[in-house]
């Protein structure tokens, strides 16, 4: 089965990636290593160094010919998005039109998306999050991945083009960039290897920082691989659905850093204070139960296996 994903190169992706080559998949991947690095390519893919949002991307379809298509590529801040929108727009919104024309041209025969059901619900009332929940996008980000969602949905009505689409809660894990969608964990753990006290934001009055659904990058290769698999057509919360906030991540990756030997002084014990960012939401679980259901998915790894393996890597790294 040929298999072509977008953003390959880049932290979720090269991780889905290396999990399609396990399994012995053909892969091919697009990406303009605007974030994402040579060094991520699994090497027994082909990469072309091809942009979204130009037409030269349709050679790679007419020579792989996929049947799947994982799309990863994106620009993935928020606060960017919320700085500049129409940049946001082009490569979150046009960029996913001109791929699922090529998927219609070219006969693919299911299209994977990574949506984010971090920023999608908005500061939702009802958590974990169902994916029945109505989405509140807070930021051009979360509104263009909304808007995407559509334009999948209308692809199937019209053309048949059969998807799913998953719904990420906050990633982290090895190759992971400090300024993603959800950078926190690389973030804390660069900044205290490299003896930086980290800064938490929060709003104001909530100095334990906010509450997200922290799930590990292997987890989520899991579920594109079942998505990949399995004859399931729909939209699919991929989270553990359990809450941590920012302080207590904060103290897990200080605990896992010093079990691993690294020298991390006591004033380091409680981070820097700032304000939250535009675009930041309160609380963000998700509800995986659809997604056991149907994709036969669960998070396999509590926060506290994922952040071990996650500073092993940076740890080996340096
Ligand atoms: N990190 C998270 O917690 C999270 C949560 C929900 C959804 N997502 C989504 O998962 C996907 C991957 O995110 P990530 O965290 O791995 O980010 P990333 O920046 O590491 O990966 C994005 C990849 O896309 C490439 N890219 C960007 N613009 C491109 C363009 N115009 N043409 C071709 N390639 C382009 C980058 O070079 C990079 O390799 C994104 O769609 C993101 O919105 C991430």
């Amino acid at each position: 089965m040929r298999v072509l994903v977008t953003g390959g190169c880049g932290f979720i992706g090269s991780n889905v990636v290396d999990a399609y080559i396990e399994k012995g998949y053909d892969v091919a991947i697009i990406d303009n290593l605007s974030t994402g690095k040579q060094e991520n390519k699994n090497e027994k893919a082909r990469l072309y160094v091809e942009d979204i949002c130009k037409d030269g991307i349709e050679e790679v379809f007419k020579k792989e010919r996929p049947d799947i298509v994982n799309h990863h590529a994106a620009q993935i801040s928020v606060p960017l998005s919320v700085q500049d929108p129409l940049f946001d727009a082009e490569v979150n919104i046009k960029g996913i039109i001109r791929l699922l024309l090529l998927c219609n041209k070219y006969n693919v025969k299911k299209f994977i998306f990574s949506s984010t059901g971090g920023a999608i619900y908005g500061d939702a009332d009802v958590v974990p999050t169902g994916e029945d929940y109505v989405p509140e996008p807070a930021s051009p980000y979360a509104i263009a991945k909304l808007s995407s969602e559509k334009y999948i949905r209308f692809f199937y009505g019209q053309y048949g083009l059969r998807y799913t689409i998953l719904r990420y809660s906050n990633v982290y894990g090895p190759r992971q960039i400090p300024h993603g969608e959800a950078g926190v964990v690389a973030i804390f753990t660069e900044k205290l290897l490299d003896g930086v006290l980290p800064t938490l934001n929060h709003f104001p009055g909530e100095p334990q920082g906010m509450i997200r659904d922290y799930c590990y990058v292997k987890d989520i290769a899991m579920a594109n691989i079942l998505a990949t698999e399995k004859d399931t057509v729909g939209i699919f919360n991929i989270g553990t659905g359990k809450g941590t906030t920012t302080l207590e991540l904060y103290r897990l990756v200080l605990k896992t850093l010093r079990s691993k030997g690294v020298g991390i002084p006591q004033a380091f014990d409680e981070p820097k204070r700032d304000m939250a960012r535009p675009g930041d939401i309160k609380v963000s679980t998700l509800n995986p139960g659809k997604a056991k259901i149907e994709l036969g998915w669960e998070a396999g790894y509590t926060v506290e296996m994922g952040l071990s393996e996650t500073v092993d890597w940076y740890l080996n790294k340096r």
